[in-house]
């Protein structure tokens, strides 16, 4: 996610914006910049890659100004550059922006009809134009009436060349904290930014704007009216800040799973209801002559992947492989005219998988990648790029990453079955606003986190653990085994329920602690047998099913109900479950949760 820091007040603000930002680079960034008042006019630096680059070019600048605005950017619309980074300026103002405009496309051409000339790719610019364009010589009404007009969540912070030393911000569904100096005030989109300075804040709430100055800060409401507000106290420090109150990255990232999602969704969800992937480039007959779709991926990518295989084969009748990259680039792949390849990959840095695209190009296959680091190698390489929306996912267990791929998964299949006809526009309406009605249902199964806790907490001594699932509960159990083996350092395999009497049940003895998920319902009778073998050997079974799953409780140990609607969407509740187990065994196990060891976030190397 971006981060904001504004400052008004005695001291040196260029000194206290980069102090600030540095505080916030835990979010992860690609750019960086700031605009301060200096003599009366905005002044802006900007910069690609770290602060420190930043810092150089503000080396050559002899800055005093009081008064600023800063800004860490993490890419979503736009790759990573000068240009791109914030802020955003006019001859007017400077601003800096943290959220996703959605509409930003329309307002673009708008604001081109006006005679606006845009020189970045991001959806940012298009706000400060916007709010340019409206700016009759009063700062709240311009930005209430563009707020009017901009679509999705944005957090704004600033600066109007004719308003010297005060800074505007305003919050929509993006946080955005104004903190109370003796003298000065600051603005951040974080605590971690300001809490050196001061630990007293106000909240900003939904259309709320602030204007801020040394001396006062007033806030008004969406209709202009002025609010009281009431000074909060921050009692964190700036590590437990920096995770929003959570004890770790890990858990945040669980709970910002319906925030991601919708942040990936919404964009790509046309007027129409159907899938758009017009905004990412992606042409609309991409998929209709494809023979085969090789998706490649490692990890938890893999089993989005997985998935994948199983949306694709159902709704589109399109042939699927899935394979994992460090085979794929090294088993011949046959690899003919018609095919298509599906990299996967939240750092867009894999070696493995980047290894696996450039095989692809090589055979003249085209490459989609879906990613979740713009600007990364993969997004660059691939011919085409569909960026998730889940901000820096700083736990080295993908959690929200996973959630977006598979999300997107359930986007792109019906995409390709509207290409390939094996979708009526009517189902794939109804199909996707199930699986927008299923974000509901994610924060629901978060609720269950204390019913968990309590079963992951048995796990403490546990050395082996099964996980076993049919169908696309196969790939939730192996992303369930692999959270549990990565964070908990438990033993753990996952099966296919069938496959267990082939084999592996020989392990199963007095009291294995064995996961059977059973979200589909068509396959539940058999799950149950399966379930019947294991406890006829002596397994401890948690059965995690959906709530109003017609289940003899005498079959399992203990059971775990879901809010599942349409099973097809049954993997986004199951795996909240999986990721909460596998993080409440690490803590009961004393683990370092966000840094497991031996792990890195992205495995840069073969
Ligand atoms: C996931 O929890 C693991 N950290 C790991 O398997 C990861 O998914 C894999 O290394 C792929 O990473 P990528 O998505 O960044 O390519």
């Amino acid at each position: 996610m971006c981060g904001i820091v504004g400052y008004t007040g005695m001291k040196n603000a260029a000194q206290v914006l980069l102090e600030g930002l540095s505080n916030l680079e835990y979010r992860g960034y690609d750019s960086a910049g700031i605009s301060v008042f200096e003599n009366n006019a905005l002044y802006t630096v900007k910069a690609k890659g770290r602060l420190a680059d930043l810092g150089k070019k503000l080396e050559s600048h002899v800055l005093t100004s009081g008064c600023g605005i800063g800004h860490t950017r993490w890419a979503t619309h736009g790759e990573p550059s000068d240009t791109n980074a914030h802020p955003h300026i006019t001859t007017k103002l400077s601003l800096v922006h943290n959220g996703i405009i959605e509409n930003y496309n329309q307002v673009k051409e708008f604001l081109q009809g006006k005679g606006y000339v845009f020189e970045s790719q991001t959806d940012t610019e298009t706000a400060a134009k916007l709010i340019d364009y409206c700016y009759q010589g009063d700062p709240e009404a311009a930005i209430r009436e563009a707020t009017k007009i901009l679509e999705g969540a944005y957090a704004f912070c600033i600066l109007f060349a004719d308003h010297p030393g005060t800074i505007y911000c305003l919050r929509k569904d993006s946080p955005l904290i104004v903190a109370l100096g003796e003298g000065e005030n600051f603005v951040a989109s974080d605590m971690p930014a300001i809490l050196r300075f001061t630990r007293n804040y106000y909240l900003l709430e939904e259309g709320e704007i602030a204007c801020v100055t040394p001396e006062k800060v007033t806030v008004t409401g969406p209709d202009g009216s002025p609010i009281e507000k009431k000074v909060q106290v921050a009692s964190w420090n700036v590590e437990q800040a920096q995770k929003g109150g959570f004890d770790h990255f890990m858990i945040k990232e669980i709970y910002e799973q319906p925030t991601a999602i919708h942040s990936t969704m919404h964009p790509r969800l046309g007027h129409d209801g159907l899938p758009d992937f017009s905004a990412s480039d992606i042409p609309g007959d991409l998929f209709q002559n494809v023979t085969k779709l090789n998706i490649i991926a490692c990890g938890t990518a893999m089993h989005a992947g997985m998935l994948g295989k199983a949306l694709m084969e159902k709704l589109a009748r399109l042939p699927v492989e899935v394979d994992m990259a460090s085979e794929f680039r090294y088993r011949d792949p046959i690899l003919t005219q018609g095919q298509m390849a599906l990299v996967i990959s939240q750092s867009g840095e894999t070696a493995d998988s980047l290894a696996a695209l450039r095989l692809c190009k090589q055979a003249g296959v085209p490459v989609i990648a879906i990613v979740n680091v713009a600007g990364s190698s993969i997004a660059r390489e691939a011919d085409y790029c569909i960026y998730t929306y889940a901000g820096p996912e700083i736990a080295v267990a993908s959690t929200k990453a996973y959630s977006v791929q598979i999300n997107l998964m359930y986007m792109l299949a019906v995409s390709c079955a509207l290409q390939r006809g094996t979708m009526t526009e009517e189902a794939a309406r109804a199909y996707l606003a199930e699986l927008y009605a299923t974000i509901d249902r994610v924060r629901q199964t978060l609720d269950l986190a204390d019913t968990i806790k309590e079963y992951a907490q048995g796990l403490k001594e546990v050395s082996d653990l099964f996980f076993i699932g049919r169908g696309i509960d196969y790939a939730l159990a192996l992303e369930g085994s692999l959270k549990l083996k990565e964070v908990s350092y438990i033993h753990s395999e996952a099966y296919a329920a069938g496959e267990l009497k082939h084999g592996p049940i020989a392990l199963i003895s007095n009291n294995v602690p064995v996961i059977a998920m059973a979200t589909q319902r068509d396959l539940l009778p058999k799950m149950i047998s399966n379930i019947k073998e294991v406890k006829a050997r002596g397994g401890h079974v948690l059965l995690i099913t959906g709530e109003d799953y017609e289940v003899d409780l005498s079959c399992c140990d203990q059971i775990m109900r879901l809010p599942i609607g349409d099973d097809a969407f049954g993997p986004m509740l199951g795996v909240i479950v999986l990721q909460m187990l596998a993080y409440f065994a690490s803590i009961a196990r004393g683990c370092d949760v966000d840094k497991p060891r031996n792990l890195a976030k992205s495995v840069t190397v073969e």
